[in-house]
């Protein structure tokens, strides 16, 4: 607490002295990036509205949203929070629909620009719709919604591929005051299914089938798996993406059938700042995944500032996040911060491979897109391919280049900024998580010019205060450092809670350091202050830039009864970044081989959770390392996991040291 004094007193000591100098300020730079901060003339760059971001918060925040958003009824108070206690609220009395904010103020200026391009699977069969277009299938769903019962606060299932259907669907729940709770198309049923039963949705939207790299996923079969196991479902809504003939059930409806006989018109419900928005579920290091819950108007003007100011994006321009809308940067960055800027965005159904690894390049000559926004892993992946995909195309209208979702090795940034970029595009690493809503790491926005440093985020956005943390808990002061990452500041687009867990989310991200939000990743500070994310200190995997708990594959494996006991961790993986290591015990009385069983567990992950957490090695132990206490020592496996076997460390504390040789013995003859 006292060194949150002491900062603030410093940084406003700083934002002080800028304002003895208003002369000099001036001469830096005579127009102000920062429209909504216009009149503020000591208040130029983008350090100095970051220290008064954090001097002053109440101020900022308040500015931004009244000039950012549109609200039904102005609010009366910018924050009351506590994190202390869990209390996190913004914006108190304020009134404002998100879809109004996405789409209807847009039409008298924007109505025939264009909003989505639908970058279908096959190449070249793209789509365009335009801000009208969308705003008149938002109305027809939000009316077939409402009239089939769905009203304020339902939340509503949303199992579909990534399409513009897709995207009205989750508007169209904003415009009513649903939750929408969208659900990966990858996951298996079994994963749909305990979404559904959590968040006791009544209603579901999907698709008879997916199109994927030219593969048809078989949407509407899972969901059929699904509901016959969630007694709460009272009606589906069928998109028809191939029209292939899938059986229709009782409570099935034909989404386009429905729309066609719904009026475009559709009254929006004015939500309180507070509302929850939507919830989306993701890992953690324990138990089943959490539905995360986001705010109506934090969360919005969050996704809206970060995504104007991280990417710089300009008028007019096309921005490619290519990201599913599975996942929350989907929501942020291909829908909620996009379209409240009135902005073109992409929805991507393919995959960076189909039909060769020359696609997102191809796409961006065709489309003449100016921002993609990718992971890592896709770089990895694109890059073993050759720089020749990449040189074939004319990628002269790209103007940044972002990435999100896992550490960028030096090697990818190399390949994104020199072949891809050609040395003229900034490459910005953007740090962020489901629970932070939005961006709160990255290189931009920074004062024009700004040194970037490859391979990190380096710098915190508007309002964020990073701050590393040792194992007591205690801040780290020195500037080059690695420590917890926590978040001392509250920002709008935090999570406000898991649902239905309240304690859960108190538990997990408030009480590990009282006063902070706590992140569960690691970070390095370099010298000058630039921060770089190492990657997760609890038992969150990270598989392609996909969240995936520890305790989720083992249940899975556990579950199976050939195996007594198993262990997951991550290793090293060139290209996925992560991959998965299982460490299995057989039972004494198995009888299938243990090739059988192995390609048995494969298997049922895939039909439990899905089919990227597979584990890529299986290998069959005769015991794990468990400590007297009764915890399983993760430490060593990741090392014998990565073949580190030379150095394990002290095996003395474990109840079984003698295993530990054997497993190591196991995993020599894997290679
Ligand atoms: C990791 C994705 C390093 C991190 C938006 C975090 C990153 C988790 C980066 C959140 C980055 C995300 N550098 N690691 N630029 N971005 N991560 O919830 O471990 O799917 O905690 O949100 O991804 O994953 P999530």
């Amino acid at each position: 607490m006292y060194g949150c004094i002491r900062s603030l007193r410093r940084s406003w000591n700083l934002v002080q002295q800028v304002q003895k100098l208003p002369s000099l300020a001036r001469c830096i730079n005579t127009t102000t990036p920062f429209p909504e901060f216009g009149n503020m003339t000591d208040l130029r760059s983008h350090q100095d509205l970051y220290r008064f971001s954090l001097t002053d918060p109440q101020e900022f925040w308040c500015r931004l949203a009244r000039t950012r958003l549109k609200w039904d009824k102005d609010f009366t108070t910018t924050f009351d929070s506590n994190l202390r206690e869990g209390k996190i609220a913004w914006f108190l009395d304020g009134k404002l629909n998100a879809a109004v904010n996405c789409v209807d103020r847009h039409l008298p200026i924007k109505g025939d620009q264009v909003a989505l391009i639908w970058e279908r699977d096959e190449p070249g069969t793209q789509e365009y719709y335009t801000y009208r277009q969308l705003a008149d299938m938002v109305g027809q769903i939000g009316n077939v919604l409402r009239n089939s019962g769905v009203s304020k606060g339902d939340r509503v299932a949303i199992y579909l591929p990534m399409a513009p259907i897709t995207i009205a669907t989750m508007l169209a729940c904003a415009r009513i005051g649903a939750i929408h709770s969208v659900v990966f198309a990858g996951f298996s049923s079994d994963a749909l299914a305990s979404r559904i039963q959590d968040a006791k949705a009544e209603t579901v939207v999907t698709a008879d089938q997916g199109v994927r790299g030219g593969k048809v996923v078989e949407l509407k079969r899972a969901v059929d798996d699904a509901v016959s196991r969630c007694p709460t479902v009272k009606r589906v809504f069928v998109y028809q993406r191939t029209e292939a003939d899938v059986p229709m059930g009782k409570q099935d409806i034909l989404l386009q059938k429905a729309m066609n006989a719904e009026s475009p018109c559709c009254e929006p419900v004015s939500m309180e700042s507070e509302d929850t928005l939507f919830m989306l579920y993701t890992s953690g290091s324990t138990g089943k995944p959490k539905g995360i819950t986001h705010s109506t108007a934090g969360y919005l003007l969050y996704t809206t500032t970060t995504f104007k100011h991280v990417f710089d994006y300009k008028d007019g321009e096309k921005f490619g996040c290519v990201a599913d809308i599975g996942w929350i940067t989907g929501h942020s960055y291909a829908l909620y911060g996009p379209l409240s800027n009135g902005g073109t965005t992409l929805l991507f159904e393919s995959t960076p491979t189909y039909p060769n690894p020359g696609r997102y390049w191809e796409m961006v000559e065709r489309l003449q897109l100016n921002h993609i926004y990718l992971a890592p892993t896709s770089l990895r992946l694109l890059l073993k391919s050759g720089d020749s995909w990449a040189l074939n195309y004319d990628l002269s209208s790209l103007r940044k280049l972002g990435c999100v979702g896992e550490p960028l090795n030096h090697e990818a940034w190399e390949w994104y900024y020199r072949v891809i970029g050609k040395e003229r595009c900034d490459i910005i690493d953007t740090w962020w998580q489901t629970e932070t809503g939005g961006i709160c790491i990255s290189p931009r926005p920074s004062t024009p010019g700004a040194h970037i440093e490859p391979a990190m985020p380096m710098r915190p956005f508007f309002g964020i205060d990073p701050v590393l943390v040792d194992h007591d808990g205690q801040e780290v002061t020195e500037e080059d450092a690695h420590g917890a990452l926590c978040i001392r500041s509250i920002w709008p687009g935090m999570a406000r809670t898991i649902y239905g867990d309240h304690k859960r989310f108190i538990d997990t991200y408030l009480n590990p350091v009282p006063g902070m939000y706590y992140t569960g990743d690691g970070a390095h500070r370099h010298p000058g202050g630039a921060l770089q994310i190492t990657g997760r200190m609890d038992d969150v995997l990270n598989v392609s830039g996909h969240r995936l708990g520890s305790a989720e594959v083992e249940d899975v494996l556990d579950d199976h009864p050939a195996i007594a006991e198993s262990a997951v961790v991550g290793f090293p993986h060139d290209v996925k970044g992560e991959g998965i290591f299982a460490f299995v015990v057989r039972k004494d009385d198995a009888v299938e081989s243990e090739q059988e069983i192995a390609d048995n567990l494969r298997k049922k992950v895939k039909k439990e959770i899905a089919s990227y957490a597979q584990p890529d090695q299986i290998l069959f132990t005769p015991g794990l390392p468990w400590t007297r206490s009764g915890k399983i020592m993760r430490r060593i496996l990741r090392k014998v996991a990565a073949n580190e076997t030379e150095d394990l460390g002290d095996v003395t504390t474990l109840a079984n040291p003698s295993v530990v040789a054997a497993i190591v013995e196991r995993r020599a003859m894997l290679q």
